[in-house]
């Protein structure tokens, strides 16, 4: 069965759409048929890849408007990706979830298992918050990765975060896996961060990977370009950086 990988946690900026749309991009290159389903209602990770409005968007399939296959879309610049995209402007997957999915907690889940045979490798980029729409995406996910950046207010949110998973897997009856945490624009010369992962490795049973500052993702996010083909003046990703894409990758689909 496709292993379906969600990153969240609840609080903005920590570089969820980031290590989503990257990790979508190592799949895609390595040949893998891979699906990013944009349940952010922003749709950043949607408008990174796609250059113009597609026809349709995941509240279009949501709502039962069309069939999933009429809205996913093609990545123009990476081969093997594709988008079940979400409108940032003029969309109405925030609507939607606001009113109609406490009724259909399920259905990111069915949409999920409907188009599974399709992919190698399905991703979820959600957004910031932990409302109906989060729940449904983690209740569609075989796994959660908790990706935060080095503060004590994202320490904070990895706490409230795990005691809320707890919660859903219990109410909800799913068994969504979450043993690994990423710290996001780590600097091993910060004190602070040091101190961020030693917090990080101590709270529980998980893998903490290390993502460093990397100048290439602004751009490539700006460009609509895979991280992992991008070069500013000659320079690609960072050494680090590449390394810890390949051990994600490596972890998660066990190539
Ligand atoms: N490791 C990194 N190095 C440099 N910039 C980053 C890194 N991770 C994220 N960013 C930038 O930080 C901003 C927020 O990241 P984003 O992935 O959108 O966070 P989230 O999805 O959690 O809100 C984006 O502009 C992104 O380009
Ligand atoms: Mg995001």
């Amino acid at each position: 069965m496709t292993k379906t990988v969600a990153f969240h946690l609840q609080k903005g900026g920590v570089g969820k759409t980031t290590i989503s749309g990257t990790l979508a991009c190592q799949s895609a290159l390595a040949g893998r048929k891979t699906l990013v389903v944009d349940c952010d209602p922003q749709g950043n990770v949607s408008s990174w890849f796609l250059q113009s409005a597609p026809k349709y968007e995941l509240s279009d399939v949501l709502q039962g408007k069309c069939y999933v296959k009429d809205a996913v879309v093609p990545a123009p610049d990476v081969d093997n990706l594709f988008l079940l995209p979400t409108f940032g402007i003029g969309g109405t997957l925030k609507t939607y979830s606001e009113t109609k999915l406490t009724e259909e907690p399920y259905i990111i889940q069915d949409l999920i298992d409907e188009v599974g045979k399709d992919y190698d490798h399905i991703i979820l980029d959600l957004s910031p918050g932990l409302g109906m729409l989060e729940r449904s995406a983690l209740i569609a996910s075989d796994e959660v990765i908790t990706p935060m950046t080095s503060e004590v207010f994202s320490l904070d949110g990895l706490e409230i975060f795990i005691s809320e998973l707890a919660k859903i897997r219990k109410n909800m009856r799913v068994s969504v896996k979450h043993d690994k945490i990423i710290i996001n624009s780590y600097d091993s010369r910060i004190k602070q961060h040091r101190d961020i992962y030693a917090a990080a490795i101590e709270s529980g049973n998980y893998k903490v990977y290390l993502i460093p500052v990397d100048p290439v993702f602004r751009k490539c996010q700006e460009l609509g370009k895979a991280p992992q083909l991008f070069k500013i003046r000659g320079r690609g990703m960072k050494t680090q950086t590449v390394e810890v894409f390949e051990e994600l990758y490596r972890d998660l689909w066990n190539n």
